[in-house]
C-alpha cells in the first residue's frame, strides 16, 4: 500500500502537487481540508456557533460526512447532499481552521481519512496526516513556501474563481490561518521528524511533484 502525506501551511502549493502526484502514479488523492471545510460549511449553514465545543460535538455526532470518488475526483457529501461546490468561499477557509480545533473533529475526521488510506494507495494533503492521522505513512514530506508567495498564490487562485478580495487582505488571512492551525492543542500543523522539507517558493508545482515522484520511485 502506498500512503504519501504531504502537510504544510495554507497556499503552500499542497493540493495542486498532490493532485498531480496522485495523477502521475495512479493512485487516489485525498483532499483533507476539503472534509474539514465541508464540516465547516454545514456547520454555518445551521447556525453552530463554531467557538463552542459543545455545540459544534452535539452537531458532529449527528452529522453524516461521507467523501466518495467520482473517477479520480473527490466529492465530499454531508447528510447525503454533495457540498464540494460551495466549500471554496473564502469564509469557509476561516470557519475551517476555527472548527479544526476541536479535538472530537479532529478525531472523527481523522477516521474517516484513515479508513480511506487503509484501502487504497493514496496521496493525502493537510496539516497533521503525517504525525497525527498517519504517523506510519511510508512516504511523507512538508511543503512550504514564504508567506508573501503563498498569499500571492492565494489571492491569483481566488481572483481567477471571480472572488472580489484584496492582496493585503489574503495575506493576513494565510498569517492568522498560520497562527490557528501552529497553535492549536491537539494535532497542530508540524513536520513528522521523518517528512522531508521541500520548500517550494521558486518551485513550480510540477517541480516539486518531480521530487516526490523521485523519492517514491527510488524508495521502492
Ligand atoms: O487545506 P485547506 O486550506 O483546504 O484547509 C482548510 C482548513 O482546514 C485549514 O486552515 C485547517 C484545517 N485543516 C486541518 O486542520 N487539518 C487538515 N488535515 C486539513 C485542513
Amino acid at each position: 500500500m502506498i500512503n504519501i502525506t504531504i502537510d504544510g501551511p495554507s497556499g503552500a502549493g499542497k493540493s495542486t502537487v498532490a493532485q498531480d502526484v496522485a495523477k502521475r502514479l495512479g493512485i487516489i488523492y485525498l483532499d483533507t481540508g476539503a472534509i474539514y471545510r465541508a464540516f465547516a460549511y454545514a456547520a454555518l449553514k445551521s447556525n453552530v456557533n463554531i467557538d463552542d465545543v459543545k455545540q459544534v460535538a452535539a452537531f458532529l455526532d449527528s452529522a453524516d460526512i461521507d467523501v466518495r470518488y467520482d473517477g479520480c475526483v473527490q466529492k465530499v457529501y454531508m447528510d447525503g447532499e454533495d457540498v464540494t461546490m460551495y466549500i471554496r468561499a473564502h469564509n469557509i477557509s476561516k470557519a475551517a481552521s476555527d472548527i479544526s480545533k476541536h479535538i472530537p473533529v479532529r478525531i472523527k475526521l481523522s477516521k474517516i481519512q484513515r479508513k480511506i488510506a487503509a484501502a487504497n494507495d493514496v496521496v493525502l494533503d493537510g496539516r497533521d496526516s503525517g504525525t497525527y492521522v498517519l504517523p506510519n505513512a511510508n512516504f511523507k514530506f512538508f511543503l512550504t513556501a514564504d508567506v508573501e508567495e503563498r498569499a500571492s498564490r492565494r489571492f491569483l487562485e481566488l481572483k481567477e474563481r471571480g472572488a472580489e478580495v484584496e492582496y493585503s487582505r489574503v495575506l493576513e488571512d494565510i498569517k492568522s490561518r498560520d497562527f490557528n492551525d501552529s497553535n492549536r492543542d491537539f494535532a497542530p500543523l508540524l513536520r513528522a521528524a521523518d517528512a522531508e522539507l521541500i520548500d517550494s517558493t521558486r518551485l513550480k508545482a510540477d517541480e516539486v511533484a518531480d521530487i516526490i515522484i523521485n523519492a517514491v520511485r527510488k524508495k521502492r
